[in-house]
C-alpha cells in the first residue's frame, strides 16, 4: 500500500460566524492561544509524516499564503534587534520549498468540491483531509493515529454526539464494530435526529483512496445544495470499504464561537508556560 503523504486542507471558507473578525482576515488565521487554526492543522500533518501540504483555498485568504512564507521585513527588524526568540517564531517551522501548494476553489460548492479541487496536486495516492476548524488535543496526533491504523479504503474520525447534534455531522449507519475501527454500510450527512442511523459522527480528519476523485466529478448536490464529501464516500461503499475511526483524544469546534473560546482555553492549559496562570483566571470566574 502507498504511504500517505500528501494532506489537503480545505479552507476556502467565508467564516460567516465569525464576522466582523472575519471581514478582513481568513476565519484560519484567527490565533488560537498565539498560532493560527491552521497552524496546527499544518502541525498536525507534519507530525503524521505529511510531506506535502494542499490547500484549497479562495479569494480573500491570502494571509494564509503569507503565513507559510517569509516576512522579511518583520524579521530584518527582529534581527537588527536580536530579538532570537521571536525570530524564530517567523520561520524555523517554515515548510521546506516546494512542499506547500495553494489551489482556488473560486465557488462555494461544497466539500466535496473543495477536495475534488485538488485531484491534479494528489494524484493517483492516498491522502489525508483536514479541516481546520476542528482541533483535536491528543497526546497522538490525530491525523498519525489514522495513519497508523489506515489500512485501504476511506477513512474517518469518528466520535459519537448528542443525538440532538446529527443535523450538524456526516453519520455512520454502523455495519460492524471491533475497537477503534467501524465498518459502515452507509453514511448520512447531516439527518435529522429522529433520522439518524446512530450518534457516530465524522470529524474533519479522513484518509482516502485517490478513486473518490472520479466519484466526486460525478456526484449530485445533497444536503444544503452542495457537493458533499460523505455522500461520495458513501457511494463507495460495496467497491471500497469506509473506516470510522474511533480516535483518541479531544476534538474542539473552532467552527462555533463556544468552541472556539473552549478550544482557546484547553489549548492553553495543554501548555506548560501558560497553564497555572489559565488556572487563576479561570478560577476568577467560576468562584
Ligand atoms: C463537514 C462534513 C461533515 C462532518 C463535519 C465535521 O461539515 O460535511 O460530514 O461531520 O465537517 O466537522 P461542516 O462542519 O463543514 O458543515
Amino acid at each position: 500500500m502507498k504511504k500517505v503523504r500528501k494532506a489537503v486542507f480545505p479552507v476556502a471558507g467565508l467564516g460567516t460566524r465569525f464576522l466582523p473578525a472575519t471581514k478582513a482576515i481568513p476565519k484560519e488565521m484567527l490565533p488560537v492561544v498565539d498560532k493560527p487554526i491552521v497552524h496546527y492543522a499544518f502541525e498536525e500533518a507534519l507530525a503524521a509524516g505529511i510531506e506535502q501540504f494542499i490547500f484549497v483555498t479562495g479569494r480573500n485568504k491570502n494571509a494564509i499564503e503569507d503565513h507559510f512564507d517569509h516576512a522579511y521585513e518583520l524579521q530584518h527588524k527582529l534581527s537588527g534587534k536580536e530579538k532570537i526568540k521571536e525570530l524564530a517564531l517567523t520561520r524555523d517551522w517554515l515548510p521546506s520549498a516546494g512542499s506547500v501548494s495553494f489551489t482556488r476553489q473560486q465557488d462555494s460548492l461544497g466539500l466535496g468540491h473543495a477536495v475534488w479541487c485538488a485531484r491534479h496536486l494528489v494524484g493517483d495516492e492516498p491522502f489525508a483531509v483536514i479541516l481546520p476548524d476542528d482541533m483535536v488535543l491528543a497526546d497522538q496526533p490525530c491525523v498519525k493515529q489514522m495513519v497508523e491504523a489506515y489500512k485501504g479504503g476511506n477513512m474517518a474520525a469518528v466520535m459519537d454526539v448528542p443525538r440532538d447534534k446529527t443535523k450538524s455531522y456526516g453519520i455512520l449507519d454502523i455495519a460492524h464494530s471491533d475497537g477503534k475501527m467501524v465498518t459502515a454500510k452507509g453514511l448520512v450527512e447531516k439527518p435529522e435526529p429522529e433520522k439518524a442511523p446512530s450518534t457516530l459522527s465524522i470529524i474533519g480528519r479522513y484518509i482516502l483512496e485517490p478513486g473518490i476523485f472520479s466519484v466526486l466529478e460525478n456526484q449530485k448536490k445533497g444536503n444544503g445544495g452542495e457537493i458533499q464529501l460523505t455522500d461520495a464516500m458513501s457511494s463507495m461503499i460495496g467497491k471500497v470499504p469506509f473506516y470510522g475511526y474511533r480516535f483518541d483524544g479531544k476534538r474542539y469546534d473552532c467552527g462555533s464561537r463556544e468552541g472556539y473560546l473552549e478550544a482557546n482555553i484547553a489549548f492553553a492549559l495543554d501548555r506548560d508556560d501558560m497553564k497555572k496562570d489559565v488556572h487563576k483566571i479561570l478560577k476568577q470566574f467560576v468562584g
